[in-house]
C-alpha cells in the first residue's frame, strides 16, 4: 500500500510561529533617488546599496529563506549613461572580490542569471570563479540577476528549445511547461514566493516574468539603501498574512 503524504501530516508548526518564503526575489530601486535627497552623486547611492545587499543576504540567512534573488542590473539599464554603467559592472566586481570567501564559507552557493555576453571578460571569468567555487555548497542559494531581462531569458529558451527539435533532440509535442521552465536561466531555481519592490515604484520592469505567475508583491516606499531588517521582516509579515488561492477556491493548506 502507498502511503501519500498529505499536508495535515507535515510537521506542525506553533500558531504564530509563521513559515520564511522559500524564495525571496528582491528589486532593488532608488539608489539614485536615496543619493540625490541628500545632494550625492547617483554613485554613492549604489555604493550604499551594496551594504544593504551585504545586511539582506545576512537577515536572509537568518530566517532560514533558501533563495535570495536580488536584481542588480538590468538587459534595459544600459540605456544609462556610460559612467553609471561602469559604476555598476565595478560595485559588482568589488562585491565579488570581498565577498566570496565569506559567502562560501557561510555555505551560500552563488548563482547569476542573465547575459554575460555584452560584459567585459574580467567579470565574466569572475562571475565564473563565483559559481564554480561554490557550486556545491548546500545553504541558501544567492541569485543575483545582472544583466538580466526576462523578455531576453524566454528569447534565449526558446531559442535553445527550437535547436534541439531542429537537431532531431526534441519533439514539439514535448514542449511544454516543463520544458520551457528548464531552458530558462533558473532552471535550478523555484518560482519565486516573494517579490519585494522598493522605492515605491509598483511594476515588475522586465523581472522574472514568467516566474512571478503565482508570486506575492510587497511594494514598500524605502529606497534601497535604506532596506533593513525591520522593512524584510515587515514584508515577510505581509506575505505570511496572504492568501495564496493558485487559482483554486481557499487558501492552499498550509503545514502550521
Ligand atoms: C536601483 O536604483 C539600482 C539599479 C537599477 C541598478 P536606481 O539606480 O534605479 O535608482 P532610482 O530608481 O533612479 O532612484
Ligand atoms: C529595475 O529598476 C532594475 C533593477 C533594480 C536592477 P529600474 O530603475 O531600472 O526600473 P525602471 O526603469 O524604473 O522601470
Ligand atoms: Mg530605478
Amino acid at each position: 500500500m502507498t502511503v501519500r503524504l498529505e499536508a495535515s501530516t507535515l510537521p506542525l508548526e506553533l500558531p504564530g510561529d509563521d513559515l520564511a518564503p522559500s524564495h525571496v526575489a528582491i528589486i532593488m530601486d532608488g539608489n539614485g533617488r536615496w543619493a540625490s535627497a541628500r545632494g550625492l552623486p547617483r554613485a554613492e547611492g549604489h555604493r550604499r546599496g551594496v551594504e544593504a545587499v551585504r545586511k539582506t543576504v545576512r537577515y536572509a540567512r537568518e530566517r532560514g529563506i533558501d533563495y535570495l534573488t536580488l536584481f542588480s542590473f538590468s538587459s534595459e539599464n544600459w540605456s544609462r549613461p556610460p559612467a553609471e554603467i561602469a559604476e555598476l559592472m565595478l560595485l559588482l566586481r568589488l562585491f565579488i572580490r570581498s565577498d566570496l570567501a565569506d559567502l562560501n564559507r557561510k555555505n551560500v552557493r552563488v548563482r547569476i542569471i542573465g547575459t554575460r555576453d555584452r560584459l567585459n571578460p574580467d567579470l565574466r571569468r569572475l562571475l565564473h570563479d563565483a559559481e564554480t567555487t561554490t557550486r556545491s555548497n548546500t545553504g541558501m542559494t544567492l541569485v543575483i540577476a545582472f544583466n538580466y531581462g526576462a523578455r531576453d531569458e524566454i528569447v534565449r529558451a526558446v531559442q535553445r528549445i527550437a535547436a534541439a527539435v531542429a537537431a532531431g533532440e526534441m519533439s514539439p509535442d514535448a514542449i511544454d511547461q516543463t520544458a520551457l521552465t528548464a531552458a530558462l536561466d533558473t532552471r535550478d531555481v523555484p518560482d519565486p514566493d516573494l517579490i519585494i519592490r522598493t522605492s515605491g515604484e509598483q511594476r515588475l520592469s522586465n523581472f522574472l516574468l514568467w516566474q512571478a505567475a503565482y508570486s506575492e508583491f510587497v511594494f514598500i516606499p524605502t529606497y534601497w539603501p535604506d532596506f533593513d531588517e525591520t522593512a524584510f521582516g515587515a514584508a515577510l509579515a505581509e506575505f505570511n498574512a496572504r492568501d495564496r488561492r493558485f487559482g483554486g477556491v481557499e487558501a492552499r493548506a498550509r503545514p502550521r
